[in-house]
């Protein structure tokens, strides 16, 4: 029986490199994208040997349009791919009026662009198979304006919107999407954003992180939240969200912004 491939971005380190160890001890062959190409093989020699995969590394920096078409047409066109991990992203440094240019830029290009872009290339070709399944990698923090990463929670609202609408177009013809969404978790990615976080509360192992986020998508749940630990709050969450849309009259302003 062949088995499908999976293509992970930000397979290099962190939650897409424990992601990669996991889909290949399922017997996977991998694809794995990121900009660091050593690091990429190291792992990739590593999974070959312990779980007699096939793994392709695919180096390639995603807020890049000549690498991003690269793997976008890797999606379209290589029918053996039936599932991508749509990981890869940056974090934030400061407050939003510290925010550059550039800063901006390249977290949106990367946490938003990329990400749709890829999950766009690949979803076409998923429908017309009539299976599938696309993880986008969100974050609690877009949950939480409070938590004052204003911009990186933002990119992270949209990744959790992206994929509620895209599971609404998708589920039904046989595509399963999943939003995950972490809590603070013990990557590179504090480092890599200058964040200290030698005095913050204890975060989540990264292996801990992946397996439960596995048991949400084994399940088959749109939304996983691994930290969160009451298991009515979401569902609570989400039909207060919908008991609102049923409040919505579009062709009547609400009486309280009424002043005659
Ligand atoms: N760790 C947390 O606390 C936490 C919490 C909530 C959500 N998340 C989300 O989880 C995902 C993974 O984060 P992580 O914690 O595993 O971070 P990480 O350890 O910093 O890893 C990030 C990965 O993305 C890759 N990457 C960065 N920039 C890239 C680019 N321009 N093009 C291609 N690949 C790029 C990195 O590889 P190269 O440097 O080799 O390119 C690396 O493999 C992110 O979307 C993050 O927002 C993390």
């Amino acid at each position: 029986m062949s088995v499908s491939t999976v293509l992970i971005t930000g397979a290099s380190t962190g939650i897409g490199a424990i992601y990669a160890d996991r889909f290949a001890r399922r017997g996977h062959d991998l694809v794995l994208v990121a900009r660091d190409e050593a690091r990429l093989e190291a792992l990739a020699a590593r999974l070959r040997q312990a779980y007699s995969v096939n793994v392709d590394v695919l180096p390639a920096d995603l807020t890049q349009a000549d690498n991003l078409e690269v793997v976008e047409k890797r999606l379209q066109e290589d029918a053996r791919i039936d599932t991508l991990i749509n990981n890869a992203g940056i974090a934030q440094t400061g407050q939003f009026i510290e925010q550059t240019p550039e800063s901006i830029g390249k977290l949106i290009a990367l946490n938003v662009t990329a990400l749709t872009r890829l999950a766009s290339a690949v979803a076409p070709r998923l429908v017309k198979e009539g299976k599938g399944a696309i993880v986008n990698v969100s974050s609690v923090v877009g949950l939480a304006p409070e938590y004052q990463m204003t911009v990186y929670g933002a990119t992270k609202a949209f990744v959790l919107f992206l994929s509620q609408g895209m599971h609404q177009e998708l589920s039904s013809k046989g595509i399963y999407v999943q939003a995950l969404l972490p809590a603070g978790t013990y990557t590179e990615i504090w480092e890599r954003a200058g964040i200290d976080i030698s005095n913050s509360s204890p975060m989540m192992e990264v292996n801990e992180l992946v397996d439960a986020a596995l048991v949400g998508f084994d399940r088959r749940e749109p939304v996983t939240i691994p930290p969160l630990h009451n298991d009515t709050s979401w569902p609570n969450f989400d039909a207060s969200r919908q008991a609102l849309l049923a409040h919505i009259k579009m062709s009547e302003a609400a009486v309280r912004y009424k002043t005659a």
